[in-house]
């Protein structure tokens, strides 16, 4: 700051110095002339500059006494050092800006007009708190503003600015002052670093530790979670074995018992209970032993065509009307045979559990965008508006003896073949569940 202090100075010297060089030896001059601010009147011949912060002291001899060409030549030298120093100003990597005890602008150097995008000739005697303050920090920023002018300096603050365009600018400041002989503050200087990139850069480094810290904690949640479903594969077969034993002599048991009513009421819980959780321990293991799906190129109607040969019987035994309405050609797809004929048989199975008094199952296939589809559309009792986001989660059922786990698996295996199942259901008039793949997978 000393350096703009000189360049004041010098400048005002450099004035003093082009009045008094016009004037002739004979005329009595009275120059008038300002140093800090304070004006001075000299009417003698000889004119003395007493100017601290210049270096040494600056003796401007007169050019009506002895030396004609000094002040001249002087002039000379002061302008070409305001230059220099005003350049420096201007090249200094920080944000430099003077203001008046009231907080007007009296210097706007370069980096100033670059953050804000005002040049010098637009911001200058304009009042800061004004023009690039935003409201909200007007009150503090004048806290330290005031503790300057009442002598506490130097400090320091961080605010924003705005810019000619509106955005704001987050910058930190260095504030000191520039006093009189008598040390009365007469201007505030404040030198700033413009953080915005750097605290731009910072928060995105933040949001990428806390993306990474995100999936570092979810992979641990997977491999936890991929370890559990290990294990307890491994627990649930072995409590198949035992379970098929008590199972083999509950049968044994019931042959043997054969008069005694009780008993036989006893068995029959026993035998029922022990199929119930044995169905339940294959539905796990299955979904346990999820395998990834062998995909290859192949013609979905026939493998619909051996669907329905499947579930025919079953269909037929509940009085259940089956209707094909399969395209007679479709593009063939890359799919699983083994593992997309497990989930139509399981959609079937559902449809007609669903058709208690019988009805019509409809199996039908089409093209879509580029996809194919399957569907199995049903006239049961229709899913009730609040479980249909339940569907497909393991252990969601509403039957009796029902695991919950067939949709489970079937969702899998169509996310797995990259497609996708869609449902729509109205209750008391039947559910319609499509199975989509994509004919480019
Ligand atoms: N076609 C359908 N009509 C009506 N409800 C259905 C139909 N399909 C599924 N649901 C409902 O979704 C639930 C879950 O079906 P999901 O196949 O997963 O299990 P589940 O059939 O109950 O048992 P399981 O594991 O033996 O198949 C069923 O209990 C039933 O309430
Ligand atoms: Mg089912």
């Amino acid at each position: 700051m000393q350096i703009l202090y000189q360049t004041k100075i010098m400048k005002e010297l450099s004035d003093i110095c082009q009045n008094i060089s016009v004037k002739t030896m004979e005329e009595e001059v009275s120059v008038k002339y300002k140093i800090k601010g304070e004006t001075k009147e000299n009417s003698k011949s000889c004119l003395t500059c007493d100017c601290h912060g210049v270096q040494g002291k600056l003796k401007v001899c007169c050019p009506f006494c002895n030396k004609p060409d000094g002040l001249s030549r002087i002039h000379k030298v002061l302008e070409g050092k305001c230059q220099l120093l005003a350049s420096v100003l201007d090249t200094v990597n920080a944000l430099v800006v003077v203001l008046d005890k009231e907080g007007k602008i009296i210097e706007f150097n370069k980096s100033c007009e670059k953050a804000t995008g005002y040049c010098f000739n637009e911001v200058k005697g304009r009042n800061i708190f004004d023009l690039l303050l935003v409201s909200e920090e007007v009150d503090s920023v004048k806290v330290a503003f005031n503790k300057i002018k009442n002598g506490y300096f130097p400090n320091e603050n961080e605010n924003y600015w705005l810019t000619k365009q509106g955005l704001k600018r987050r910058i930190t400041w260095s504030n000191t002052a520039l006093t009189d002989t008598q040390g009365k503050v007469q201007y505030i200087i404040a030198t700033g670093k413009d953080l915005t990139d750097q605290r731009a850069a910072e928060d995105e480094l933040q949001n990428a530790i806390h993306q990474y810290l995100r999936i570092k904690n979810s992979l641990k949640e997977s491999e936890k979670l991929a370890a559990i479903g290990l294990m307890s594969a491994g627990i649930t077969h072995e409590i198949k074995n035992p379970l098929t034993v008590i199972q083999g002599f509950a049968q044994l048991i019931k042959k043997n018992v054969e008069g005694e009513r009780v008993l036989q009421d006893y068995i029959t819980t026993i035998l029922e209970e022990t199929n119930q959780a044995i169905r339940i321990i294959n539905d796990f293991l299955k979904l346990a032993r999820f395998r990834e799906p062998v995909l290859t190129k192949q013609s979905v109607v026939k493998l619909m065509g051996e669907v329905r040969a499947s579930i025919e019987p079953q269909a037929l035994a509940n009085n259940i009307t089956l209707e094909y309405k399969g395209a007679d050609i479709l593009p063939e797809c890359m799919f699983d045979k083994q593992q997309l004929k497990q989930v139509l048989i399981n959609l079937c199975q559902n449809a007609i559990e669903a058709m208690t008094d019988g009805g019509i199952l409809t199996l039908s296939s089409g093209s879509h965008c580029n996809d194919t589809f399957i569907e199995i559309k049903d006239t049961g009792r229709g899913i009730p508006c609040e479980s249909l986001n339940k569907l497909g989660l393991p252990f969601f059922t509403t039957k009796e003896h029902g695991t919950g786990l067939g949709l489970n698996i079937c969702y899998a295996i169509i996310s797995a073949h990259n497609g996708r199942i869609e449902v729509d259901s109205r209750e008391g008039q039947g559910s319609s569940f499509r199975v989509y793949l994509p004919v480019s997978a």
